[in-house]
């Protein structure tokens, strides 16, 4: 069988995982897939760092030209961002290839933009890697869930705001400080402001409140209120009172089912509650369905290995379907339901 063609667009954190994993774990991948799997350049901004594992003569700075080789199966999109993510995604397609994202902050600005693209050239967007890091959310809520009715969504999203809630709640340790452990471990985004401010929380929740309802939510939709304003004595007060504070998700299907909400703001939760135990940078989410009732995953949210797990998922799953010249799901059929950013708790 022919060798499936992938490119990867950014090595930084994720990414660089990706390749690692890619290229040590080849044959179990190949094996899996029912192909190898070659991976036919890396596209990065500063071509002169060292990449350890990966041979230099695949490096390019021209990610455009990449894409456009048009012998690429797969492209794998892990730079982050709006432009110029959009514009190499939506060419990928244009030439042929499914794509990988991990990128919340394009696919809750624009995701409808990348749906039609891949509609239009029968190609596959898949995103696990884009909410929740490591745990499989994504697949469940498109596809096992796909035949029961879920009414709500919630958690915590973001491991960067959770492992610094935890070091100021745990170890009395500094905001700043918690931060910059957060930043040396990959959690945060390039612009932590990101993570602090709930943008990467609240593009998170518009992509699964869409996914969730079969609506269309956008990143503007969402109610946003990040942890910026949360003190070290909000912290003690909370654990005066039994409870701790997390950065909480939380997307509805209003009772009468006619419209959704989402929101994304700081929250007291007994220490009681499962949520409270959601330690460092690690995630948990709520799924209510219907026939289900309440399911729960947990994980890892973040870091460069386990969100490269999920990204190396989707691209078993895409080369699966290249070799079977099929496709996965796309965006469900939806109906647009109006998104009003608060709703009842
Ligand atoms: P990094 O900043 O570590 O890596 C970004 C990579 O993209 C770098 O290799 C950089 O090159 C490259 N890059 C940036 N701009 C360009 C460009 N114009 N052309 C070519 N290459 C470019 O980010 P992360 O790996 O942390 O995140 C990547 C994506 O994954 C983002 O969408 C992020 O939101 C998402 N994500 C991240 C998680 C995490 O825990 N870190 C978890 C889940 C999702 P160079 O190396 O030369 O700087
Ligand atoms: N910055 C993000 C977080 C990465 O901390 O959750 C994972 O999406």
């Amino acid at each position: 069988t022919r060798p499936l063609k992938v490119a990867l667009l950014g090595c930084g954190v994720v990414g660089s995982e990706v390749a690692r994993i890619m290229t040590t774990h080849a044959d179990d991948l190949a094996a899996r897939i029912g192909a190898p799997v070659e991976l036919a350049g890396v596209a990065v901004r500063r071509p002169s760092k060292v990449r350890e594992g990966i041979d230099p003569a695949l490096i390019t700075t021209d990610a455009t030209a990449l894409v456009k080789r048009g012998d690429l199966d797969v492209v794998v999109e892990v730079i982050g961002g709006i432009e110029p993510a959009r514009t190499l995604v939506t060419t990928a397609f244009e030439h042929g290839a499914s794509v990988v994202s991990a990128n919340k902050a394009l696919l809750a600005e624009d995701g409808a933009t990348l749906y039609a693209a891949a509609e239009q050239h029968g190609r596959d967007l898949y995103f696990e890697a884009a909410v929740a890091g490591a745990i499989p959310l994504i697949r469940p809520l498109r596809e096992s869930l796909a035949g029961d009715k879920v009414n709500r969504v919630l958690g915590i999203v973001n491991g960067t705001t959770n492992f610094i809630l935890d070091r100021m709640d745990s170890s009395g340790a500094g905001y700043s400080e918690a931060l910059d452990e957060a930043t040396a471990l990959g959690y945060a985004e390039a612009d932590p402001t990101a993570d602090v401010e709930g943008f990467d929380a609240a593009a998170k929740a518009a992509i699964l409140a869409g996914i969730a309802f079969h609506t269309r939510v956008r990143l503007d939709d969402v109610y946003r209120e990040g942890l910026t304003e949360v003190t070290a004595a909000d912290m003690a007060s909370a654990r005066r009172m039994g409870c701790t504070v997390k950065l909480l998700a939380i997307c509805e299907r209003a009772a009468d089912g006619q419209s959704v909400t989402a929101r994304v703001h700081p929250a007291m939760i007994p220490l009681s509650h499962p949520l409270a135990s959601v330690r460092e940078a690690y995630n948990a989410v709520f799924v209510e369905a219907e026939a289900a009732g309440q399911l729960m995953f947990y994980g890892p949210g973040a870091g460069g290995a386990p969100t490269a797990s999920a990204v190396l998922g989707d691209l078993v799953a895409v080369c699966r379907n290249r070799l079977a010249e099929s496709t996965g799901p796309g965006e469900s059929a939806y109906t647009q339901l109006p998104v009003s950013p608060m709703g009842e708790v």
